[in-house]
């Protein structure tokens, strides 16, 4: 089991979508770099990212973020048929169950809302981690994007089966 870290799950408030950004491009770049090309991590985290298209979408999304201290340190979203999306936990806290934490109140609120199976689209960098929270693959997708190999997976998990 991970060492755990004294991690505030909460919903994102309004303000912090410049701090979400951060969380998410800097984890995008260095984690999923390891396993997509360089274009690709371009195209999903681009360095003139407008910040205005990416503000509407947090407030629409109203993510979960994981706070460590005053840091915002990741970030999760689920919406209201169970699908999960923009999952990640900065590089340098991997590890220490920020995930976990961050997946256990997703999972909450899908119970809270009635949802009884959740599903998610999972880049290669995190299967592992969705396949340790019990999730499993339903299809595997050698998607190809600007000309790049770009896998990814469906994955899926009962939440009846906890
Ligand atoms: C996937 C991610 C969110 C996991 O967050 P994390 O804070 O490192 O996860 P945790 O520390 O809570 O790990 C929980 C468990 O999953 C396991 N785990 C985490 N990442 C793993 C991986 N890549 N492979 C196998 N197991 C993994 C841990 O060992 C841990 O098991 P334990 O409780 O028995 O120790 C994080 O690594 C990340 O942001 N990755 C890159 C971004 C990404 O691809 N996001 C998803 C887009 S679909």
């Amino acid at each position: 089991m991970s060492a755990g870290l004294p991690t505030v799950i909460r919903r994102y408030r309004p303000g912090e979508e410049d701090r979400i950004w951060d969380v998410y491009a800097t984890t995008t770049r260095e984690s999923n770099g390891r396993d997509y090309h360089p274009d690709l991590i371009e195209r999903w985290a681009p360095r003139n990212k407008d910040r205005n298209v990416w503000q509407s979408r947090i407030r629409e999304k109203n993510p979960f973020v994981a706070v460590v201290g005053e840091a915002i340190v990741g970030m999760a979203e689920i919406d209201r048929s169970g699908a999960i999306d923009y999952f990640y936990v900065l590089p340098r806290l991997q590890g220490c169950g920020v995930g976990s934490a961050l997946m256990a109140a997703v999972q909450e609120e899908a119970r809270r809302t009635g949802v009884s199976t959740l599903v998610a689209d999972v880049s290669v960098t995190a299967k592992g981690f969705f396949e340790a929270m019990g999730f499993t693959v339903t299809e595997t997708r050698e998607n190809v994007i600007l000309g790049h190999p770009a896998p990814n997976f469906a994955m899926t998990k009962a939440l009846d089966a906890l």
